[in-house]
């Protein structure tokens, strides 16, 4: 198959690149920057879509970015590097002669209310109820497809928790102090701790992509979360983190210090977290790698 993918540059874009060549698919890139297995965004708008078989958004401003500070600037660069890539793919797809097979948008988690004791499945109704959420809906309102485009286009959300790996994502900024025995609890460490190693991340994708022939089109996206069948807290993380580094994790950092450090906004996603099942994920037939938090930090650490 071909395979294009926007921000297939970053963290779990790499991996998935990776994934997809090994299984013999061809992928091109969407990208900010030209290059070689690249085109940009702005040769999609004025050349339209490439021939391909399946589609992915992974472009955004990286949520993490520890170089910027959190303000309206920050927040409007969120919105707009995810619901414009997505509102330019959405419209090549419907724009070509002959649509892919797939549409496979990368959201979040974020969309679920946090909470000590709910647990969603994909099933789950919800309406956005804070600024992370507000920009899932519209992101995901960015993507949806006409009517006539979403019978030959199989739409597919998947809702990652934090992808755990090695090279990017919460982890590598995570590694520093836990090595040097100053990691801790974040906040109360009682929230969920929705979680998914990248390489599992990659797998999903892949797996929507290779199956979109067994599944019809239809106008309303089939939502996969992409998060681990096991359900942790913070605590839990924090103490397995140190027990595969052989490290201590005396220091908690206490709610407000994230709250101030990070914005309380974005914060959220440290501090409070959802109990996130991947029911229709395991329904589908995909098989984790690590459905647990112990391989998945083994082969992290150990790597
Ligand atoms: N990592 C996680 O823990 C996590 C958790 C939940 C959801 N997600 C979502 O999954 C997707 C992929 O995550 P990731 O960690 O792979 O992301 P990433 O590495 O931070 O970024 C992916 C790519 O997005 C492009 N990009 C960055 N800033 C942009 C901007 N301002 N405008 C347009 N494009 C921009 C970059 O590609 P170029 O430089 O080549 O243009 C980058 O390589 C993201 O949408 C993210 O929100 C990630």
């Amino acid at each position: 198959m071909r395979v294009l993918i926007g921000g297939g540059s970053g963290f779990v874009g790499r991996e998935l690149t990776h994934l997809l060549r090994r299984k013999g698919h061809d992928v091109t890139i969407i990208s900010r920057q030209p290059g070689p297995g690249k085109i940009t965004w702005s040769e999609l708008e004025s050349d339209g879509l490439p021939p391909c078989e399946a589609t992915v958004n992974l472009a955004g401003e990286n949520l993490m970015n520890p170089l910027r500070w959190w303000n309206e600037n920050y927040k409007k660069d969120l919105f707009s590097s995810r619901i414009d890539t997505t509102t330019s793919l959405a419209q090549a797809i419907a724009a070509s002669p002959s649509p892919p097979q797939a549409w496979v948008l990368v959201t979040g988690v974020a969309c679920y209310r946090p909470s000590l004791t709910a647990r969603y499945s994909e099933e789950s109704e919800w309406t956005p109820f804070d600024l992370l959420s507000r920009l899932v809906k519209e992101w995901e309102e960015a993507g949806s497809l006409p009517v006539t485009v979403a019978q030959k286009t199989r739409q597919v959300i998947i809702r990652p928790g934090a992808v755990l790996g090695r090279d990017g994502g919460a982890m590598k900024q995570m590694m520093t102090p836990f090595w040097l025995g100053l990691g801790g609890t974040l906040g109360s460490g009682r929230q969920p701790f929705p979680w998914i190693h990248v390489s599992d991340l990659a797998g999903i994708i892949t797996h929507a992509i290779e199956n979109s022939s067994s599944t019809l089109p239809s106008a309303v996206p089939q939502v996969f979360n992409g998060v681990a069948p096991a359900t942790n807290t913070n605590y839990e993380f924090t103490k397995e983190l140190g027990r595969v580094l052989r490290r201590p994790t005396v220091f908690p950092v206490p709610g407000f210090v994230i709250d101030a450090l990070m914005g309380s906004e974005r914060a959220v996603v440290l501090t409070q977290g959802q109990m996130v099942e991947p029911k229709r994920t395991l329904e589908s037939g995909f098989q984790y790698k690590y459905p647990d938090l112990s391989s998945a930090l083994k082969e992290i650490v150990d790597r």
